[in-house]
């Protein structure tokens, strides 16, 4: 279904360019070939039904039916993560592949009570991620945030239960914003009102965030937005639905964090060029591009500019102003959104002779 050629220097330009990635869940970049030996490394035994070799598990990923047929699998992978170094050596694969890819700025996702609800301790948890991260801004430079996301298809209690463990991250810092993710339906964001508020008394700084409008219709991006107040939208896809809505995201600058690869593989859209992209870009509805989970959706966030590209055939000015609404969504400093915005303009000037 491509309709444009990603030529080797686009591909290249597509790979310099400064990015930022707002929708990454750690625990969906473990890699089929890290899943099996820390299955063996911590004594894990997994369904008897499950793959047995990395091969047909990647060939299982291929036909995911939807997002919960997706997230059966994913919760499986969950399990094999025990201990600090586990969390660690996961999300440090990812940062490493993240800058290769050329990810300036990483915003990741962990999903704490599906380590909690095993025994495993938040702590565990967070200072393992903590670790990578502080490592990925040492050695590679990135800018990082942790997003702690509730399990919607949990009760409210249970998430109110796990904000109360994270106070200490969640005051210091270390945790920067508060998620929703998991099965969409039936469980609509305003829910979780009674967390979202908790956390914004613990700490009147954090950011709010919820997946809405992917398997959801564009109702839930709206009482995530009223209900919850979050100032940013994950997939948001279906907001198409609403002109209003689209009139409102794009007053407000709320951004959608769109997982083209995802979308495709959890049958959200038969292909990336059904995505709205070129109606959000109309509208003036900020988005980034994002990976989701890219170990069970075949590729990380450079594989989803790729995509786009060919099935979309964006200029390199289009493409410049994909990536600065990206850095604009960013929970980062002013300064730092210049540093990002200035290697945007270079690697412009430097591919515009090119392509
Ligand atoms: N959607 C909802 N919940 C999730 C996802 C997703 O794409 N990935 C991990 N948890
Ligand atoms: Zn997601």
């Amino acid at each position: 279904m491509a309709k444009y050629e990603c030529n080797h220097h686009m591909k290249q330009f597509l790979n310099e360019l400064p990015k930022c990635e707002h929708h990454l869940h750690l625990e969906g970049t473990l890699e089929p070939n890290l899943l099996f030996p820390l299955a063996k490394r911590n004594n894990i035994k997994l369904p008897s039904n499950f793959p047995k070799t990395v091969e047909e598990l990647n060939e299982r990923y291929k036909q995911f039916k939807d997002l919960q047929d997706f997230l059966d699998y994913y919760y499986i992978g969950c399990n094999v993560l025990i201990n600090e170094e586990d969390f660690f050596d996961l999300a440090w694969a990812y940062f490493t592949k993240a800058h290769q890819d050329g990810t300036w700025h990483s915003e990741t996702f962990f999903d704490p009570q599906s380590h909690t609800e095993r025994g495993i301790k938040i702590e565990t948890v967070v200072n393992g991620f903590k670790r990578a991260s502080l490592k990925a801004q040492q050695e590679y430079g990135m800018s990082t945030n942790l997003i702690m996301c509730l399990l919607r298809h949990l009760p409210s209690n249970d998430g109110l239960k796990t904000i109360d463990s994270a106070t200490e991250f969640l005051k210091d810092g270390s945790i920067k914003a508060l998620g929703l993710d998991s099965a969409e339906k039936p469980f609509p964001p305003e829910l979780f009102i009674n967390c979202y508020s908790k956390v914004k008394e613990i700490n009147p700084d954090l950011e709010l965030t919820a997946h809405a409008g992917e398997e959801g219709d564009s109702n839930y991006v709206i009482t995530a937005l009223d209900e919850l107040k979050v100032t940013r939208i994950d997939h948001g896809v279906n907001s198409i639905q609403d002109p209003k809505l689209m009139e409102r995201l794009a007053s407000e600058k709320t951004m959608l964090t769109i997982c083209p690869l995802s979308n495709v593989k959890l049958n959200v859209v038969k292909d990336v060029s059904e995505i709205p992209l070129n109606e959000f870009l109309d509208a003036q509805v900020p988005f980034s591009l994002n990976s989701d989970d890219p170990a069970y959706f075949g590729g990380y966030i450079l594989d989803n500019y790729i995509t786009v590209h060919t099935r979309f055939g964006w200029s390199l000015e289009t493409w410049v102003k994909v990536a600065k609404n990206g850095v604009e969504g960013s929970w980062i400093s002013k300064e730092r959104k210049i540093e990002i915005n200035n290697a945007i303009d270079e690697t412009y000037n430097k591919f515009k002779p090119l392509v």
